[in-house]
C-alpha cells in the first residue's frame, strides 16, 4: 500500500522532507501507525468455503489485537539510507504459542523520488508518498486452511468515511495478470489517498504462483475508537475522532495460502 502522508498525518500541502517525515513516522509509531491504522490480525477457518467468490472468508477464530502485541525497538531497524523502518511484534500473551516462532511486521518506507520497488506488485510511487508493507512470518495457523486478514482503521474526513474505489486497467508489465488498483480517497478533490494492488504473496520473493487475492470489505464508521493518550498522537490527530474501519482478507480456501510456507506479505 502506498499513500500520501499529507492527509494521514495531518500535514498541510507543504510536504516535509522525507527524512523529517520518517522521523515523524517513527515518533508516532507504534501508537500512530499500529494503533490507528490497523487494529486486529484476523484469522478464518476456510475449510468449508468451497466457493472462491464466497462473501465470507470462513469461520473467524478469535482475532489477535495489535494493541496486545509487544513491538521491537524501532530505533534498531531505522535505515536512513532507504528511509525505512520496521515494526515487528508478537502477542505479549501467547498461551497456545502460535507465535513462538512467528512475527507480524510492518515496514514503512518514505521516498525521496519517483520510482518502483523491486518487489511485486511494483506500484509506482512519487516523492511525497510512503509505503507500508505487511508480513506475517512463521506463526502457526490454528487450522489447516487458515486465511488471515487485517482490520484496518483510518481517519474519516468530517462525518464521512473515505471512499473506496476500484480502478480497472489493462495488463501492466509491472504487475502481470493484476488488472485492478484499489484506492481510498479522502474528499472529492481528493486531499489524500491510499492505494494498493489487490494482491498478497505466500512466498518470498512474491510471484505469480504465490499470488493471493486481497479482498477489502466496505468501510464503516468505527464509533467509540479511543485515541491513545500519547501527546505525540494527539499532536498529529488533534481532537479528531471520526474513525472508519474495514477488513482486508488475503487468499482463498483453494490456495495457494499461508499454510504453504507460513508466509504472507502484502
Ligand atoms: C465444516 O463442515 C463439517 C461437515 O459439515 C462440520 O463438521 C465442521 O464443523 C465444519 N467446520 C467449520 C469450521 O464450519
Ligand atoms: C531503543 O534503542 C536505542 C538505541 O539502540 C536506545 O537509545 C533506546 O533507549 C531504546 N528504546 C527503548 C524504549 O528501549
Ligand atoms: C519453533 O521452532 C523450533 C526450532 O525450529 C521448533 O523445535 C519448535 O517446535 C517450533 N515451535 C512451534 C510452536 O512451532
Ligand atoms: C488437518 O489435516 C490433518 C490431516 O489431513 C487432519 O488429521 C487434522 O484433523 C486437520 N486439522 C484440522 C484442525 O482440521
Ligand atoms: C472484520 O472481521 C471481523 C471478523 O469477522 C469482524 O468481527 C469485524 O467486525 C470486521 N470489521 C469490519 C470493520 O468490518
Amino acid at each position: 500500500m502506498r499513500g500520501s502522508v499529507e492527509h494521514s498525518w495531518g500535514w498541510g500541502h507543504c510536504a516535509p522532507s522525507p527524512l523529517l517525515l520518517l522521523t515523524l513516522l517513527l515518533f508516532a509509531a507504534p501508537f500512530g501507525l499500529l494503533g490507528e491504522k490497523t487494529r486486529q490480525l484476523l484469522e478464518f477457518d476456510s475449510t468449508n468455503v468451497s466457493d472462491t467468490a464466497a462473501k465470507t472468508p470462513g469461520t473467524p477464530y478469535p482475532p489477535y489485537s495489535l494493541a496486545d502485541f509487544s513491538w521491537n525497538n524501532i530505533t534498531d531497524s531505522l535505515d536512513p539510507a532507504t528511509l525505512s523502518a520496521t515494526f515487528q511484534g508478537h502477542p505479549m500473551n501467547d498461551p497456545t504459542r502460535t507465535f513462538a516462532n512467528g512475527s507480524l511486521a510492518f515496514r514503512v518506507q518514505a521516498f525521496s523520488r519517483s520510482s518502483r520497488p523491486a518487489q511485486p506488485p511494483r506500484l509506482l510511487h512519487t516523492a511525497d508518498t510512503c509505503q507500508l508493507e505487511v508480513a506475517l512470518v512463521g506463526a502457526s495457523p490454528r487450522g489447516n486452511r487458515s486465511l488471515f486478514g487485517l482490520e484496518v482503521a483510518t481517519l474519516g474526513q468530517g462525518p464521512d468515511c473515505p471512499s473506496m474505489q476500484e480502478q480497472h486497467s489493462i495488463d501492466d508489465e509491472y504487475a502481470p495478470a493484476i488488472f485492478q488498483l484499489d484506492q481510498l480517497l479522502w474528499g472529492s478533490l481528493p486531499s489524500g489517498f491510499a492505494q494498493w494492488r489487490p494482491v498478497a504473496y505466500s512466498q518470498k520473493p512474491g510471484g505469480r504462483e504465490s499470488a493471493l487475492p486481497c479482498l477489502a470489505s466496505p468501510l464503516h464508521p468505527a464509533l467509540a475508537y479511543p485515541l491513545p493518550q500519547s501527546p505525540i498522537v494527539r499532536a498529529f490527530f488533534g481532537s479528531q475522532n471520526n474513525f472508519c474501519a474495514f477488513n482486508l482478507t488475503f487468499g482463498a480456501s483453494t490456495g495457494p495460502g499461508y499454510w504453504d510456507q507460513h508466509y504472507l506479505s502484502w
